[in-house]
């Protein structure tokens, strides 16, 4: 076989990529043999890397790619503690499996700090998905007692960091609060949560209405949670501003 069939079968395309540019540049000939292999060897990797992280990213369903953490606005106002943020940027809840509440009223940017946080777990090669509750919860009650529910459960299980964004909006069934259990429960040791919610945490109990379950929720999320609170004002009327500016 030759190199080339032999990169194929390997699945070593970008290996093979970078041996041909070693052999069009006459200044590789002077590397030693293993400086040059190493170097075809790395850029295998990094095209490895990077289809990965494409295909996490892909998998996330971001509404907001362009969310960072390194833009997070810190100003005084929104009372956040920069120090825990940034500590909680660098993934150790993930590699702890404990969660991320994030509270606050409409505007604040729950949603633009949640993905912020998606995109940073995906560079480091967590695999995350993000889900508004309402629609979930939609989607839960369309599958009940179908055999997609328990695939659609199982698939969510494997997610290393689940976003549920917008919890508490609108009112829960009591199946629904069942919904939410079962996600929560297969997550407990095994992976990360962040929601994102304007009902404070206080209040979470009253909203999942059926006592026991609403105990066996917040027993498995809210115990286990960094809480952020975010205070100031809307970040759309802030953009605003500053676009009339
Ligand atoms: N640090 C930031 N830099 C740039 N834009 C931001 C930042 N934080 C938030 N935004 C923008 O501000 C707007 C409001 O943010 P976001 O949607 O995250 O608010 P929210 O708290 O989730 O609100 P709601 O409770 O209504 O869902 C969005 O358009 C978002 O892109
Ligand atoms: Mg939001």
């Amino acid at each position: 076989m030759s190199i080339q069939q032999l990169t194929e079968k390997l699945k070593l395309g970008a290996f093979y990529t970078a041996l041909l540019e070693q052999e069009t540049q006459p200044a590789y000939s002077d590397l030693p043999f293993e400086k040059r292999v190493q170097m075809l060897l790395e850029a295998e990797a990094l095209e490895r890397d990077n289809k990965k992280i494409q295909r996490l990213l892909k998998q996330a369903k971001l509404p907001d790619r362009s969310a960072n953490i390194s833009e997070i606005n810190f100003t005084p106002d929104r009372n956040l503690d920069k120090a825990l943020m940034l500590d909680l940027a660098g993934g150790n809840y993930l590699k702890y499996f404990r969660n991320i509440i994030l509270n606050g009223s409409t505007g604040v940017g729950k949603s633009w700090i949640s993905q912020a946080y998606a995109t940073k777990a995906i560079s480091m090669g967590y695999s995350v998905m993000y889900l508004r509750v309402p629609r979930l919860m939609q989607y839960l009650q369309s599958i009940r007692g179908d055999e997609e529910y328990l695939k659609y459960l199982a698939r969510l299980k494997r997610i290393n960091l689940l976003i549920l964004d917008d919890f508490g909006v609108s009112p829960l069934k009591a199946a629904e609060a069942r919904d939410l259990l079962e996600i929560v429960e297969d997550r407990v040791n095994q992976s990360s949560l962040i929601i994102t919610s304007q009902l404070p945490i206080k209040e979470w109990h009253g909203y999942l209405h059926n006592a026991t379950i609403a105990d066996a929720i917040l027993d498995r999320v809210v115990h286990n949670a960094y809480k952020i609170e975010i205070d100031g004002p809307s970040q759309r009327k802030e953009n605003a501003k500053k676009v009339m500016k």
